[in-house]
């Protein structure tokens, strides 16, 4: 088929999808408020929401799943879990959590006060909100090529390194409790960051006495593009890559739903014991004892193996070739995409492919909508809906599942944007109805604007 990645795996198991007539599409979406979020699944295609806890799970995962071991304290499942945490990251201290965003919220609540300023390359909206929950105030410190959807450079994900130290210079060091580094950059269109940017942002961090945290959870995917496209790693293997990468921070938080390969999960891990018992604490009150932490056994147990098929070089070839091969067809066919394609997603630059619409009519939620009418593909608005006046994009992120689809699926959403493309004039704005806050892009209503 000319994509140029060998397939890695063939179908076991399969679940049957559904193209609504468009007339019902139509109907779905206005009951839907026009937000995606609001439909139910059985009415979409090709659904690149999210590729988070979407993945298919593995024979090997799925078998490890019947010998889940579901005891309350000191599972064997925990065990297989955490050891495999350990090999990967060689952090000692590791949490359980149910997904990410409950990591961030036992984390940040345990060493935020008032005031705090964290700097993160870009923060995710889960983050964001964690922070600013805690009454922290989140800084997002992204190199300014992030910002040029043009540009082909290998690491758009990185951080400004002199911002961060200006923003120190500021605020001082003693307002900065941590900083993050999100691998890869979810929010700037899910761009690695180099290895040399993880060792300056350490330095700076290390020389301020500062701990440097890792956002890990597509860490797989930035130590894949770390391998093909950083000097003095093409012969280093993907784990020994991850190694290094965590040799370089004091911990992390992980969204297992993205390189776990799992459907839920998430962990913090740490170097620190001190910290460690301040968030078990936490975490016993919000999640459960620290040998679960929100998840069942068979869940672990499918983590465990989950974690090191993230990091296998067929995988790694197959996933982030699929979601090049999207890009590559898409910018063939003219539509404006961020450029290079991310690792988990192409980016579609809605303001340019639909000029017509200004901001404040949101033209990433107008694209999401032509999408989902066009063909049945649901995608999301990343951008002025999901960040407010922090937007520094207008983007439509086509998030691609881990091990689902195949190229067919992919063609379908060529083809969709192409139609959408054809008759863009006829794409209408949005106007907001309802919904505020930092996570108002989860539940808020819109209607096309006059
Ligand atoms: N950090 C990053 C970089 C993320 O992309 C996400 C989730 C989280 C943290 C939170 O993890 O969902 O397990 O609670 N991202 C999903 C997405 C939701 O669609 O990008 P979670």
């Amino acid at each position: 088929m000319g994509a140029g990645w060998p397939r890695a795996y063939k179908s076991k198991v399969v679940e049957p999808i559904r193209l609504p007539e468009r007339g019902e599409r139509e109907a779905r979406l206005v009951e839907a408020g026009h937000n995606v979020f609001r439909l139910e699944s059985n009415d979409i295609y090709v659904d690149l929401l999210t590729d988070s806890g979407t993945g298919a799970m593995s024979h090997a995962q799925w078998g490890a799943l019947m010998q889940g071991d579901e005891s309350y304290a000191g599972s064997r499942s925990f065990s297989a879990f955490r050891d495999t945490v350990r090999s990967i990251t060689g952090m000692d201290y590791v949490l359980p959590t149910h997904q990410g965003r409950a990591a961030e919220h036992v984390y940040f609540s345990t060493v935020l006060s008032r005031g705090d300023v964290v700097p993160n390359n870009t923060h995710f909206d889960t983050t964001r909100a964690n922070v600013l929950a805690q009454r922290g105030r989140p800084y997002d410190l992204p190199e300014a090529v992030a910002m040029d959807p043009d540009v082909d450079l290998p690491f758009k994900g990185n951080m400004d390194v002199d911002g961060l130290r200006s923003l120190i210079d500021e605020v001082g060091a003693r307002k900065i409790p941590v900083v993050f580094l999100t691998v890869t950059n979810n929010t700037a269109a899910g761009q690695p960051v180099s290895m040399a940017n993880v060792k300056a942002v350490a330095s700076v961090c290390r020389q301020h006495g500062i701990p440097l945290m890792l956002d890990a959870a597509r860490y797989g995917e930035n130590c894949f593009f770390v391998h093909q496209r950083e000097d003095g790693y093409a012969h280093h293997s993907i784990p020994d890559i991850a190694r290094e990468l965590f040799s370089l921070v004091d911990g992390c938080l992980m969204s297992a739903k993205k390189d776990g390969l799992g459907n839920i999960g998430g962990f913090i891990a740490l170097r620190d014991p001190e910290g460690f018992a301040r968030c078990r604490e936490k975490l016993i009150l919000t999640e459960g004892f620290p040998t679960y932490g929100g998840l069942a056994g068979r869940d672990l147990n499918a983590l465990a193996i989950g974690l090191r098929e993230a990091l296998e070089l067929p995988y790694l070839r197959e996933r982030v070739g699929q979601v090049r091969w999207l890009g590559e067809q898409l910018a063939e066919e003219g539509i404006p995409v961020y450029w290079p394609p991310g690792g988990h997603a192409v980016y579609v630059d809605a303001s340019r492919l639909l000029p017509h619409i200004p901001r404040e009519k949101y033209p990433g939620q107008s694209l999401v909508c032509a999408l989902y009418t066009e063909g049945g593909v649901r995608a999301v608005e990343v951008g002025s809906v999901m960040f407010g006046d922090a937007a520094r994009m207008e983007l439509v992120r086509l998030a691609i599942p881990r091990r689902v689809y195949c190229q067919e699926h992919l063609q379908w959403v060529v083809d969709t944007l192409c139609r959408v493309r054809d008759r863009k004039e006829t794409v209408p704005g949005m106007q907001l109805v309802e919904g505020q806050g930092p996570l108002r892009h989860f539940i808020a209503r819109f209607a096309p604007a006059d």
